[in-house]
């Protein structure tokens, strides 16, 4: 047994027979090594195994601390739940993005649905009027928290799902990459924990990775989406600063939670003073009659930050996006003007005259018709062609499928296969990061099944059925 294992396991052993008490500090380290006669290396180890155990939480400047609510947790790690806190993400996902940029590349893996269905010929016949006037370029009323004609619009649709908002809720940013990064950044500083759900949208990742934060993951619920038990396990287990979850049709996976779960989960977030940073990009490609509720309508003490944008409805090129931000206006008003500035002046001028004509609406209606239109179209190829051992996670909103392959098939080896012959594909390592169960990948099937992408379908199948074979 390592000398670190040994030390871990004889503090486990005070845990457990309640000589140290939930919260009570554990001695700093060099203390640690002065008592236990081992290196600091050793007693560092030994601290870190009790963390990824969920034994100990640490904090920032402060030492090592026993997690809180461990009787009910059978002193365990809890299986659910994981801590990553050494992330490495940002240059695959450079080296992923980079290969989409291509245009000879089937884009199978982009994040962004086919730009033939976006930019809408009105918004370009406005955005080319406001082109032509030197008032569309003064930005002095562009600038954060962002041109208040169109804050007033976005907040008149929150209001109108029962959300009460007013202009000065909203801050204006340059897509909703901008507005989620700098919610977490304004709310978080390095060492703290963060909850992320095990599969998310790799920004999540990246932004944890820059900001130098401790990533708790809790698994997605096979029926719900949203597991609550692990959720709240985790609050419980550790001093988690902020979550910031997807709880409308989630990237990558596609479900949508339940408004009971929401619920529940907002109180969860009361009771244990934790932020919500909410990425809810996809909130208007919903098929039903009803768009989703955001997080945001079942806050009642505001611990959500709702994050939105126009890329996924008329464009990423747009790059306007807002957060719903309450009482971090100032701060994360702060942060703009030390970084981007302000989002497009133009695009901001020429959004308002679209959205307060009907055409936004008309447009949502037909993309959210095609969408189902091409998304069923992949689904019936998809199942099929792909052997009975591949299962398809098919929800009814969005453009990903979420599709599990047999277990031995590596999704980052069929990426990097698929890429030599001009494919993409989005896999699995983008969004979680055990390295247990990387056989899943994420297609986008918001482009017309035409011969062409039926082929490069048929190609992804076939390498998959290879990597099948080989073992
Ligand atoms: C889940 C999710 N959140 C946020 C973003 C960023 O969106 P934007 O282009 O508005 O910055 C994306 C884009 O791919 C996304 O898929």
């Amino acid at each position: 047994m390592y000398k670190s294992e040994q030390l871990a396991r004889s503090i486990r052993a005070l845990i457990e027979n309640g000589s140290w008490q939930a919260h009570s500090k554990l001695p700093s380290l060099r203390e640690q090594v002065q008592r236990s006669g081992f290196s600091l290396m050793t007693v560092l180890n030994a601290y870190q195994e009790l963390e990824a155990q969920g034994l100990v939480y640490s904090k920032q400047k402060s030492g090592y601390f026993v997690a809180g609510n461990l009787a009910t947790q059978e002193l365990a790690h809890h299986p659910e739940t994981s801590l990553n806190d050494h992330i490495e993400i940002n240059s695959q996902v450079f080296n992923f993005l980079k290969a989409m940029q291509d245009e000879d590349v089937v884009p199978l893996g982009s994040a962004f649905p086919c730009s033939d269905l976006l930019y809408n010929s009105k918004l370009m016949q406005i955005i080319a009027q406001h082109a032509k006037r030197k008032r569309s370029y003064l930005n002095s009323d562009s600038m954060p928290p962002g041109n208040l004609e169109l804050r007033k619009i976005i907040a008149s649709r929150y209001s109108l799902q029962g959300i009460p908002t007013d202009a000065n809720d909203i801050v204006i940013t340059s897509g909703a990459l901008e507005a989620l990064n700098l919610s977490l950044q304004a709310l978080t500083k390095a060492g703290d924990y963060i909850l992320l759900q095990q599969n998310i949208f790799y920004g999540a990742w990246q932004a944890a990775e820059r900001l130098g934060l401790k990533v708790i993951t809790i698994p997605e619920h096979p029926q719900h989406g949203f597991d609550l038990a692990s959720f709240e396990a985790a609050l419980n287990q550790y001093p988690i600063k902020v979550c910031w979850l997807m709880l409308n049709t989630h990237n990558p996976i596609g479900f949508t939670v339940s408004n009971e779960i929401k619920f529940e989960i907002a109180k969860l977030l009361h009771e244990h003073q934790v932020y919500l940073i909410e990425d809810d990009v996809y909130q208007e490609l919903y098929y039903g009659v009803q768009k989703p509720l955001p997080m945001k309508y079942f806050d009642q003490h505001n611990y959500v930050l709702h994050c939105s944008s126009f890329s996924k409805t008329i464009g990423m090129g747009t790059r306007i996006g807002w957060v719903h931000v309450g009482k971090f206006s100032n701060a994360i008003q702060h942060l703009q003007l030390m970084s981007t500035l302000s989002a497009s002046t133009l695009v901001q001028h020429a959004l308002v005259d679209f959205l307060s004509s009907h055409h936004y609406e008309k447009h949502l209606r037909q993309l959210r018709l095609q969408l189902e239109h091409n998304k069923q179209a992949f689904y019936q190829f998809l199942k099929a062609h792909l052997s009975q051992d591949c299962e398809i996670y098919y929800y009814s909103s969005g453009y990903f499928l979420w599709i599990k392959l047999p277990e031995h098939v590596n999704s980052t080896v069929l990426y990097q296969q698929l890429l030599q012959q001009r494919i993409a594909i989005a896999p699995s390592s983008l969004f979680r990061l055990d390295i247990s169960s990387q056989n899943f990948i994420r297609i986008n099937c918001s482009f017309d099944l035409d011969l062409s992408m039926q082929q490069a379908l048929l190609q992804v199948i076939y390498l998959i059925q290879h990597q099948s074979d080989d073992c």
